[in-house]
């Protein structure tokens, strides 16, 4: 059990008395059903969740409060059939101002036997355009797999299964706007058949539908916070933003490299026909 939550199974302890079975999370306590409810399904007592779309709707949820800074973390099985054109999310928005923060997990369905590509996206001060893909190097329809967003002052690493995909420093040094904002964590199953794959040419096969996405694991780590910045929410108490946490360490680095070196497939940092001077964090 990380600190921080057994700090908060403490304090509920003492407070109400209760006892919660540590290892289960349930949707309703942190999590509400945004749109397309019909399309939503609790499974075992609301620690799974099932959206689905078909031709009529999509749907997503989102957290019921908003956090400045955590270490987030979702398990999503992903749609298994002929997904093309079909993206499933797991991202952080701030949804305060309208020169917004995002973080973004996206996984871009596609025809039958061909791989499922990961694309990753930050948005800072409104700004976005930094899209990478990976290939994944397991079957991600097959079973649950873990995706985690770590956020603090210093740094955000996207994981899979524990494995950082990709880093996104603090470089406001050098110019380079980084995300402050509290933000909502929001999920979503949704028709991207005009952009997700094969740059658009391959679209959705409805004979395939209802497409299915799975989640569970509604527990949090993260700093609640409202507003316009995250006041507070860099304070050493909170795991998440401890030194050991601030840059990946030499194993890391390394599995990121291989991640790097073996699976992606696109990188915007590379991309010279959309930056032809590559921008500052990518130097
Ligand atoms: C980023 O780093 C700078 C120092 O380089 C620091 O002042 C700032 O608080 C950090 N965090 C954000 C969200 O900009």
């Amino acid at each position: 059990m990380a600190p921080s939550k057994f700090a908060g199974f403490l304090l509920l302890l003492s407070i109400s008395g209760a006892v919660r079975v540590s290892g289960t999370s349930f949707f309703d306590q942190n999590y509400r059903i945004k749109w397309g409810y019909d399309h939503a399904a609790r499974f075992d007592n609301g620690q799974e969740v099932q959206l689905s779309m078909d031709a009529s709707s999509g749907s997503g949820f989102e957290s019921k409060k908003s956090y400045g800074f955590g270490f987030f973390d979702m398990e999503i099985k992903l749609p298994g059939t002929n997904s093309a054109g079909v993206v499933t999310t797991f991202y952080l928005i701030s949804l305060e101002g309208d020169r917004h923060d995002e973080m973004d997990f996206e996984f871009l369905g596609n025809r039958e036997g061909k791989p499922i590509t990961l694309q990753t996206n930050v948005y800072a001060d409104g700004v976005g355009d930094r899209e990478q893909r990976i290939l994944l190097w397991f079957d991600p329809t097959a079973d649950f797999h873990s995706y985690k967003i770590l956020w603090n002052d210093h740094q955000i690493v996207f994981y899979v299964d524990d494995i950082p995909i990709r880093v996104f420093k603090n470089n406001t040094r050098i110019g380079v706007p980084y995300p402050a904002r509290p933000m909502q964590i929001e999920a979503s199953l949704w028709n991207g058949d005009d952009w997700a794959t094969d740059g658009s040419r391959t679209k959705i096969d409805w004979r395939y539908a209802p497409f299915r996405a799975r989640y569970r694991g509604f527990d949090i780590s993260g700093c609640e916070s409202w507003g316009h910045d995250a006041r507070g929410c860099d304070s050493p108490a909170y795991w998440w933003n401890s030194p050991e946490h601030w840059a990946l360490d030499e194993a890391q680095e390394r599995r990121l490299e291989d991640v790097r070196k073996s699976y992606m497939n696109y990188d915007y940092c590379a991309d010279r026909s959309r930056h032809p001077v590559p921008p500052p964090e990518c130097l």
